[in-house]
């Protein structure tokens, strides 16, 4: 068993934020912050990638088509292209050699997706994922930060939001993650805290801490057989969660280190997934 120990070992700095925190989020979900985005016009994904390479490549075409990225009214802009082309590369070969069906209709839930930035990789992968014509998709994200306000004055629900109106049959809930047993074909913790100090620094309090509860519950919520996909940052915090993983009794299918040609991160990433 890890030692709660460590993963909730507290230096001095800890003290500070911890009554920050504290103030701040009861603060934040006091006020509920909502300013929705406006409309505003859509820009396709192969339109930002026209400017940026003089001739797209091959295969970064044959994503755009396969996963229909051109279909997705969204004002994309370079980085959120880049991201999501990331994201998406991350997806496919996660499950290039996994023994998983799809089944259709499709139940996924992501845990913790903050503004969901990376919605169009996401939904894009599960709608046509070794399916050419589609399949019916529903998608649930949990975020227990909803409220936290951008610099442009819209919080972290209003950009959510902007985003999965491009999409059909997908939820944000703007609270914790609550795991119903055995509803989920797919469950994605994409960079979950693992580490005291990345939950403080994001501005989160400490008592909300409890990872392997977190990881309990996102396993609990899957049904037999289904994959549960966690995407970690840096050498340590993927060690740690594969002890989790395994304390918890499960079984890992496929554990990579990932690169891709369309984003460089200044840390590594790595990949975890385990069926139930
Ligand atoms: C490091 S961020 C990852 C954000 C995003 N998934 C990504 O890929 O970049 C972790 C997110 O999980 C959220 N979170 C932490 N604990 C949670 C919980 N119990 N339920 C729902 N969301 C949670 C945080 O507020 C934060 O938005």
């Amino acid at each position: 068993m890890v030692e709660k120990k460590f993963l909730q070992g507290m230096g001095p700095w800890h003290y500070y934020y911890q009554v920050k925190n504290e103030l701040d989020f009861a603060l934040r979900n006091k006020i509920r912050w909502n300013r929705p985005v406006s409309l505003r016009k859509s820009v396709s994904v192969s339109s930002i990638l026209a400017n940026c390479n003089a001739e797209l490549n091959s295969s970064t075409r044959e994503l755009v088509q396969t996963y229909h990225l051109d279909e997705i009214q969204l004002p994309f802009h370079r980085d959120l292209v880049e991201v999501n082309l990331y994201y998406l590369d991350l997806f496919i070969h996660a499950f290039e050699n996994l023994p998983f069906d799809f089944p259709n209709p499709l139940t996924a839930v992501d845990v913790g997706p903050s503004d969901w930035f990376y919605l169009p990789a996401l939904a894009s992968f599960l709608n046509y994922y070794r399916c050419e014509q589609g399949r019916e998709l529903h998608i649930t994200g949990y975020e227990i930060d909803p409220y936290r306000v951008y610099r442009d004055f819209h919080a972290r629900h209003n950009i959510a939001e902007q985003r999965i109106n491009a999409f059909k049959h997908i939820q944000y809930y703007l609270k914790p993650f609550e795991g119903r047993t055995n509803m989920n074909d797919l469950v994605f913790q994409c960079f979950p805290f693992l580490f005291l100090r990345d939950h403080l620094s994001w501005g989160l309090p400490k008592r909300l801490f409890d990872p392997e509860k977190l990881l309990n519950d996102a396993v609990e919520s899957l049904k037999q057989n289904g994959i549960l996909l966690i995407i970690n940052q840096g050498a340590a915090e993927n060690q740690l969660q594969r002890s989790l993983l395994i304390d918890r009794g499960l079984q890992i299918i496929t554990d990579f280190r990932f690169n891709s040609e369309f984003k460089q991160y200044d840390h590594e990433h790595y990949v975890l997934v385990v069926k139930k």
